[in-house]
């Protein structure tokens, strides 16, 4: 089939990439050429395990193509899949959507034979209708149909997660646009994944009610895991076993540094806006969005305990900045919020992070990166192990750090507690 992507960013770029080795005909549109150009060139813009290989392996026979021209790549295409950005409007708990409607109106343009467009960005229960309502006002109802298709891609995991999707949720009631949207999602279908018709709405809701649960899920395991360090309990045995329990279930259970990312955060607040706009309560939304806030609060505070509140000229190395393992992506990540605090108190902070170097440090004196974990870690007084990248699982800290006394705190319980006290080391978990 042919298709196109509007927004070639994390969820564009990876779902035409996989759409396209599914045997699909892709144009990924954007409107930063330099993007373009760096794409035509095979330079991906992000970090994603898999991305790059599939892209260049699929550019070379032409399956994918990039432009910013979207005239060309609506006209040639037959169902378009809309993957802009949808981030919170400043200071409210609202979705920006200038960008869906900005492109809705380029793609209204160029409709001249029957086309299915698609939400794939994450937009609030109406925004389909609203599409719709745009388009119509200069074009024919029979020329077009809005569907929400929303992505549940995990950054480090995305591939995987569009070709072994747990389900894959289509929202019309448009059947031509279900029957051909089932066919392309037929070789992922065949796998034995789920495809779930539904309402448009009920898609666009079942989208934020799951990020919603999720992140709700992780905060409450998180302020277990806070009781846990009262109360002497290993959250790890907490956590395995309420997940041995399979209405609860194992995953997105694990006791950290609170959630980030560039869509809990954001999904969360967008839920409760639109819910206020329908005079609903969501509480538990709310209480999710204030423990996470509070989570980094209780984990600077916890820095400060473990290091008896002296702060200045210790020398504290961060392993991994970004919000999780397995992405270069900084957005809503704790070490935004700590890294300046400590530094503030007059830390000396080094870092490391294999997806490199981050510009958002540069403005801070003492914040420094290193290219190799031993040259951050050395004479350190503090390791905040900050993500779980697998080359941090197996550190001998012992000989990177080369001195005594030094403490590890380890925000993803990576290590065993158990082992490391053994070892005659000064180590911290969560929920420890
Ligand atoms: C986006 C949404 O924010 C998220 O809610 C959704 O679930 C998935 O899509 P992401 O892919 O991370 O997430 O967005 P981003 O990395 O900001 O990429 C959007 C791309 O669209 C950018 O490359 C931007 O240049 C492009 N864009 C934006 C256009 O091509 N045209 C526009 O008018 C606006
Ligand atoms: C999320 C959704 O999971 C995905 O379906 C899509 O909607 C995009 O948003 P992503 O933000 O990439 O994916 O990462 P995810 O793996 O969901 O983690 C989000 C945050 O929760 C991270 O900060 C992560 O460290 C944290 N987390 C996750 C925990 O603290 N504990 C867990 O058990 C799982």
């Amino acid at each position: 089939m042919k298709l196109c992507m509007i927004g070639a960013g994390y969820v564009g770029l990876v779902s035409g990439a996989c759409f396209s080795d599914l045997g699909n005909s892709v144009i990924c549109v954007d409107s930063n050429l330099k993007k373009i150009n760096d794409l035509k060139n095979g330079i991906i813009p992000i970090y994603e395990p898999g991305l790059e290989e599939l892209v260049k392996k699929n550019y070379k026979v032409g399956r994918i193509k990039f432009t910013n021209d979207l005239k060309h790549a609506v006209i040639s295409s037959d169902i378009i899949f809309i993957c802009v950005g949808t981030p919170t409007k400043r200071n409210s708990f609202q979705a920006d959507l200038s960008q869906i409607y900005k492109v809705t109106k380029d793609i209204r343009k160029h409709i001249k034979k029957f086309k299915i467009i698609i939400t794939k960005s994450t937009v609030p229960i109406t925004t389909g209708d609203k599409i719709e309502k745009i388009i119509l006002e200069k074009k024919a109802r029979k020329l077009f149909a809005v569907v929400s298709n929303p992505e549940f891609l995990r950054e480090g995991e995305a591939i995987r997660d569009f070709m072994y999707p747990d389900r894959i949720i289509i929202g019309t009631n448009n059947k031509k646009a279900n029957n051909l949207l089932k066919n392309l999602y037929d070789p992922i279908i065949k796998r034995g994944r789920k495809y779930l018709n539904t309402s448009r709405r009920g898609a666009e809701l079942i989208k934020y009610a799951s990020n919603a649960f999720l992140a709700t899920k992780i905060s409450y395991i998180n302020e277990i895991s806070n009781l846990c360090e009262k109360t002497g309990v290993d959250i790890e045995d907490v956590s395995i076993g309420m997940g041995l329990d399979q209405r609860i279930g194992s995953r997105f259970l694990r006791a950290g540094p609170g959630y980030g990312g560039s869509c809990f955060p954001k999904d969360t607040r967008a839920l409760i806006g639109t819910a206020e706009k329908y005079n609903t309560s969501l509480s538990i939304v709310k209480s999710t969005i204030k423990s996470n806030d509070q989570r980094q609060k209780i984990l600077f505070n916890r820095v400060k305990k473990i290091l008896k509140n002296k702060i200045n000229n210790k020398k504290i190395t961060f392993l991994g900045v970004t919000f999780k393992a397995n992405t270069d992506d900084m957005r809503e990540s704790l070490s935004l919020k700590l890294i300046p605090k400590l530094h503030k108190l007059g830390g000396k902070i080094s870092y490391y992070d294999p997806s490199g170097k981050k510009e958002c440090f540069e403005k801070y004196k003492n914040v420094h990166f290193f290219n190799k974990i031993s040259l951050a870690c050395e004479k350190s007084d503090l390791i905040i192990l900050h993500t779980e990248w697998n080359e941090f699982k197996n550190l001998n800290f012992k000989k990177l750090i080369k001195k005594k006394n030094f403490i590890i705190y380890d925000l993803r319980n990576v290590y065993s507690h158990k082992k490391m006290i053994s070892n005659k080391i000064n180590y911290y978990g969560i929920g420890v």
